[in-house]
Parts: structure tokens; sequence; C-alpha cells
């Protein structure tokens, strides 16, 4: 009973595996399911068969067994099994394989699907690949696929707290952790490894980044035998476990009066404790570390750097290749609002450019996307592309802690897209932040992209279920940062919700017009933030304006905006590469859409599109709000056609964001009327 109310839910999440009905495909590719031959054997294999045994069971009603014989089955070989499949691939295109890469390939001639993975875990990505297809009902006829993922590392974040809860998780509880202590029933866990690996994630760190009394025992004998059991749940699945550690834990749990990185005593501590971690998990990832932000400790206490602080737990992993993600979200939080020389968002930059090649091999810079925090709208991190002697993986948030926190649609596949495609210049033309990511630029050792999990226990995990989506794409996407977001909009929705044709357009045009129409009612051309302070729901345009957050729009009876240019302002565009720096320093260059984020006008000033920023700000308010209403009446004419629950969950929050994006254009509209005494000039209704 439980069970079907999570089916209902969604709790399958893309991995529904319904029934294939379709008599046509059937006709054509039925004849491929009637064994499975397995060609080796491993953890990782047997995960592999069992998830085609379930997807095939499921959906074709077929009943794999085991085959000797190679025609019409399913074969299941790493590359070190060639010899017994080389008559179907050529040697070239198994050379072409690098870690974790595939090939799903059909011998026509013995009516075999061949699934080689460059290791067995890229069998079990092959797998989830073929079942992908079956349930898309694509021909498998003439497959002949190789795959291999452009960014190694490929991981989440989560931001759990062992008392169960989640620092800006909007979908329950923690599925880790509750009352200070690991979840008994480790099911869910194993549910979310198979999601996650159907995408081809490969890491997981499962604790907040802030790291708390509680957690940081976490490195202890009274925690790690649990750690380790998560970690076993993920292994299967192709998935190395990471946890957040505290800084200071020599002085938290290891009895000593400092943190000093430099100390002896410190250093010896944690290579003693490094040592402890591996006897309990041989295969751990290594640590991930928040340091001197936002009040966490950090090496600046004892008057060393960032590269002196990683390198000590560096040095401690060293030895069992482990890896340090060392975050750059450092700056300061106890600014003055008046001090109009300070500004946030050069922090990360001014902080760790100048120790590019001071870091230890297996420690990797962990940047956010942005240079203030996931707004909805803010540019690329100038810090990519700017280290070429130290490893970096980009951080996004899934999470939608500043996009709607999964009761408003927003779909962050496109904004992740733009992101990536990014061009830094760092080596002329072309050096994109995908490409600096993914190691080609500047041949890293260590690279790829994390972000922060939208995931909790509610039944259909993510709350809001087309948040799913979010959840999907981002491990699509960083596996290959190439695919279109329509290809990837369009996966999700046809495995989620069926091969209807209106239903795919319409729930894929919702999902693709999301990101804009949340930007449309909330705060205008890149200036961010204008949130309620704390949970960061809802407006309030001078929420942070006078705090010591660092986060500030500038608005008077003029104009609007921060100055971050060279010459009247904080100069932050200076940390570009030339040619992104003159285009942003210059009003007239600017993209319309950061406008306010690095220049301050008066609201008369004129957009590229040919209106005021004024109009603008009342236009796209009153816009937004028509289209959020106007994804409800898309929802509607799916009822029906879409299953009870979930039809009835999405509508609930669809009804819930249009009424709240009324909140956010009355509050921005009039605020900005107020301060600026402008009549939005087709006299709408203005508070
Ligand atoms: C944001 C968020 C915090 C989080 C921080 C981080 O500021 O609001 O909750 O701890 O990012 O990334 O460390």
């Amino acid at each position: 009973m439980v069970i079907k109310t999570k089916e209902a839910h969604g709790y399958e999440g893309w991995l529904r595996y319904r029934k294939v009905v379709n008599e046509a495909w059937l006709k054509k590719n039925e004849r491929f399911f009637r064994g499975v031959v397995t060609l080796d054997d491993s953890l990782l294999l047997h995960t592999a068969k069992e998830e085609l045994l379930r997807g095939v069971a499921a959906m074709l009603n077929k009943n794999l067994v085991d085959a000797t014989n190679q025609e019409q089955v399913v074969i299941l070989a790493t590359c070190s099994h060639y010899e017994d499949v080389h008559h179907a691939i050529e040697r070239a295109t198994f050379n072409e394989l690098t870690d974790d890469g595939y090939i799903v390939k059909t011998t026509e001639e013995k009516d075999s699907l061949l699934i080689v993975g460059k290791s067995d875990k890229g069998v079990l990505y092959a797998v989830f690949h073929l079942l992908r297809l079956i349930q898309m009902e694509e021909n498998l006829e003439h497959l002949n696929i190789v795959e291999n993922p452009k960014n190694s590392l490929r991981m989440l974040n989560h931001w759990d707290n062992m008392d169960g809860s989640i620092e800006r998780g909007y979908a329950g509880e923690s599925i880790f952790f509750e009352n200070n202590q690991f979840v008994s029933n480790l099911d869910r866990v194993k549910d979310y490894a198979r999601l996650l690996s159907s995408v081809g994630m490969n890491s997981i760190a499962i604790n907040n980044v802030n790291v708390h009394a509680v957690e940081s025992k976490l490195i202890t004998p009274e925690y790690l035998p649990d750690v380790a059991k998560i970690a076993d749940i993920f292994r299967a699945y192709g998935i190395t476990t990471f946890l957040s550690v505290n800084y200071a834990s020599t002085i938290e749990i290891g009895g000593l009066e400092t943190a000093d990185p430099l100390d002896a005593n410190v250093r010896r501590w944690w290579q003693e404790k490094t040592k402890e971690v591996y006897d309990y998990i041989p295969d751990f990832g290594g640590y991930l570390v928040k340091a001197d932000s936002e009040n966490r400790p950090g090496p600046f206490t004892y008057g060393r750097n960032h590269a002196d602080g990683a390198n000590m737990l560096a040095e401690a992993l060293e030895p069992f290749k482990g890896i340090v993600l060392w975050r750059c979200f450092v700056y300061d939080c106890h600014q003055d609002w008046r001090d109009r020389t300070t500004d946030r968002a050069k922090a990360a930059y001014d902080h760790f450019k100048p120790l590019d090649g001071d870091f230890n091999e297996n420690v990797i810079l962990q940047i956010k996307n942005g240079p203030m925090d996931f707004q909805v709208r803010e540019p690329v991190s100038p810090l990519f592309g700017a280290m070429p002697k130290t490893n970096q993986v980009l951080e996004f948030q899934v999470t939608q802690e500043y996009t709607g926190q999964q009761r408003h649609l927003c779909y962050l596949v496109p904004q992740w897209k733009e992101v990536l495609d990014f061009d830094t210049y760092a080596k002329g033309m072309g050096s994109t932040v995908k490409s600096v990511v993914d190691g080609t630029e500047f041949g890293y050792k260590y690279c790829g992209i994390t972000a922060v999990s939208n995931v909790g226990n509610n039944d259909n995990w993510t709350g809001h279920t087309l948040a799913q989506a979010n959840l999907f794409g981002y491990g699509r996407l960083i596996w290959d940062p190439d695919l279109s977001s329509e290809t990837i909009t369009n996966e999700w929705v046809r495995l989620t919700f069926g091969h209807d044709d209106f239903v795919v357009e319409q729930i894929s045009s919702m999902l693709l017009d999301s990101w804009s129409i949340y930007e449309n009612y909330t705060a205008p051309l890149g200036v961010g933030w204008m949130v309620n302070t704390g949970h960061h729901y809802g407006p309030d345009v001078d929420g942070y304006e006078y705090s010591p957050w660092g986060t500030y729009h500038f608005a008077d009876w003029k104009g609007i905006g921060v100055d971050r240019t060279v010459e009247t302002g904080t100069g932050y565009t200076d940390q570009y590469f030339p040619e992104n720096a003159k285009m942003y320093n210059s009003v007239e260059t600017c993209p319309d859409e950061l406008l306010l984020f690095f220049h301050h006008v008066p609201y008369t000033h004129k957009l590229k599109s040919g209106k005021t920023v004024i109009q603008h700000i009342y236009d796209t308010h009153f816009e937004g709000v028509e289209q959020a209403l106007s994804l409800k009446k898309r929802w509607q004419q799916l009822e029906g056609k879409v299953d009870e629950t979930r039809y009835k969950d999405v509508l609930a929050r669809l009804e819930e964001q249009s009424e709240h994006a009324k909140e956010w254009r009355d509050k921005i509209n009039t605020y900005f009327y107020r301060k600026s005494g402008i009549d939005d000039e087709k006299g709408r209704q203005i508070y």
C-alpha cells in the first residue's frame, strides 16, 4: 500500500519502467531479449545485470535467462573481454573509450545487443542507457553508440544535517539522517543511488558543508560504520562517497588546541584520522571543505592561507588517492553596507587567484557558477580559467534556494547550459567554462562538476514533481554538456509521463519557459537578491540592502544597480579576461540581462531592447504574472492525461506560484514606482 502511494507520487522518478505496449516497436525489437550473457563478474556487473533484468521484466514482461549462446541476447562485457566480442566491434572503437565510457551496439548477424564498458562501471551506465532507449521506444535494430562522459567528476553535495533537517532543502527531511543518527531503513538510499547512477553521476558528499558539532563526528568510529554502510550501497552503483569535514576538527573532536595547518601535531592528527576513515571505507572519495566562509573556521585564524589549509588535508588523503574539494565561497559576511569599496563579487578571485600553483595535486577548488550565490541571473565566476595550475570543479545548485524553492517551477538546465557555454577567453576564443572544468584547457588531473542536491524524503523526492527534471537534467548535462536543453527535456518528460504528443509538448515547453518566467517577476536585470532574509523565499526589495552580507542593489530615486566598472565602480569587471572585461565594463556592450549587476543607471536609461529600465521592470513583472498563470492553464489542459496524484500535486504548486508571482510583481513594481515617481506607460495598476 505504501509503495503504491509512492508510485502514484512519482517515487520511481524517471525509472518508472512502464510496460511497452507499442506493437510495432515490440515486433521489431522484442527479439533481442531472449536471454543475457555476462562475460565478467564483479559487484558492478552484478548491479548492471540486476538492473537489466528488472527493467526488461517491467517494460517487456520478459525474464532474461542466462544464456550461453550469443544469439538474440543482451551481452554484458568489459573491455577486458575484447577477444570474445571483437567480431562485432573494431579495435579502434574500443580504444576510443575513456574511463566510464561504453558501447551499445546491435550485432545484426546475431540479433544481439552488445553492452561493453571500458570498465564495469561503463557496463552499468550502458545498461541504463539501453533501458532508457526501451522506455523511449527507440528502434534498437541498428544501434552503434559510443559514449564517454565529458567530465570525470560528476557529483552531488547534500546539505543534510544529522538531525534530519536539510539546509535549503525543499522536499522534506534527509534521506540519510534522523535524530542525529543514520536512518535505519536504507532502501531509499539504494533507490536514490539507482536514480543517480542511471544518469551517470559518480560521487556524492552526504552531509552539509556547514559541519556542526554532531556531523564533525562523522569521521570518528561512532559513525564511521554507518558511513561505511552508505558507501557500500553507493559503491554498488559506481558512486564514491565523500564527507564534508569541519576544518577545526582537531579542536572539536581531536583534543588539540589548534587547527593551524602548519602545526606538526595538527598534520599528524589528520593523517591518522584519514587512515582510520580508509580502514572503514577503502575507496572513500575524500573531504569537502567550507573554510573561512560564513563564519566557518579556517586557516585565516592562524595567519595561513587556503593553500596551507587545503594542502594539509591533501597530504593526509594522498596515500589513499583521496581528494580535497576546497570551496571558494569565501567573502566577508560582516561587511558594513556603508562601505562602498568592498565588493563581495570580487572576493573569491581575490582570495584564490594569487594562490594558483600553490595547491597540491589532489586539491580541487570548488567554484560556484557565479561570483555571488546561485541567483536567478548572475554572470559567470571570473575564476573559471583564471587558475591554469589549479584543478577546478564547477558548483551548481539544483536545490532551488533562490529560484522558487520547488514551490515555483524553475527548470535550470537552460541556465546551466549558458554557464557551461560561456567563453572565458582564458586561452583565447573558445575557452568555454565546460572546456575548463572538463580539463581540456589546462589538463587538470581532477575536475568536473558538482551541485547541491534538491532531494529529500518526500514521496516524490523533490517536492515539486517537475523539479525531478532538474535532477535528471543535471546528471545528463554534466555527462555531456553538449546535449541540448530540448533533448534532455524531451527524454525526461517521455520517461516520466509517457509519449502522448500533447503531454510531451506541453510539459516540455512549460519546463523550457520556466526559468525566464521566474526571472521576469523577480529581481530585474541581474541585480539579484530582493528576497526575504534568512529563508530567501518571496520578495523583499530591501531585505538585504542594509545588511552585512554584501548583497546590495543601491536603488535610490534616480537609479539602480551596482557600479562594478573599473573607472567609477568596484573594478570587478577587471577580473575577467580582456574580451569579457571590456564587454561588461561598458554600459553600451553589457548585455541587458546583466546590466544592473555591472552598472548603476538611471531609471530612464534605454536598454538595447529599446525600453527604459523602469518600463522594463514594469513590463516584465506584469508579463511574468501572466506567464505564471499560463503555466497553470497549460497544466490544466493535461487533466486526465496525467495520473491524478501527480496532476493534483503539480497543479497545487502552480496555483501557489501564480498567486505568489503577483506578490512579487506588486511589491517590485510598487517599490520602483514609489522610488522613481515614473508612471507605467501602459497605465496598469501599481500601488
Ligand atoms: C548560501 C546558502 C547557505 C549555504 C551557503 C554555502 O549562502 O544560503 O545556506 O550554506 O550558500 O554555499 O555554503
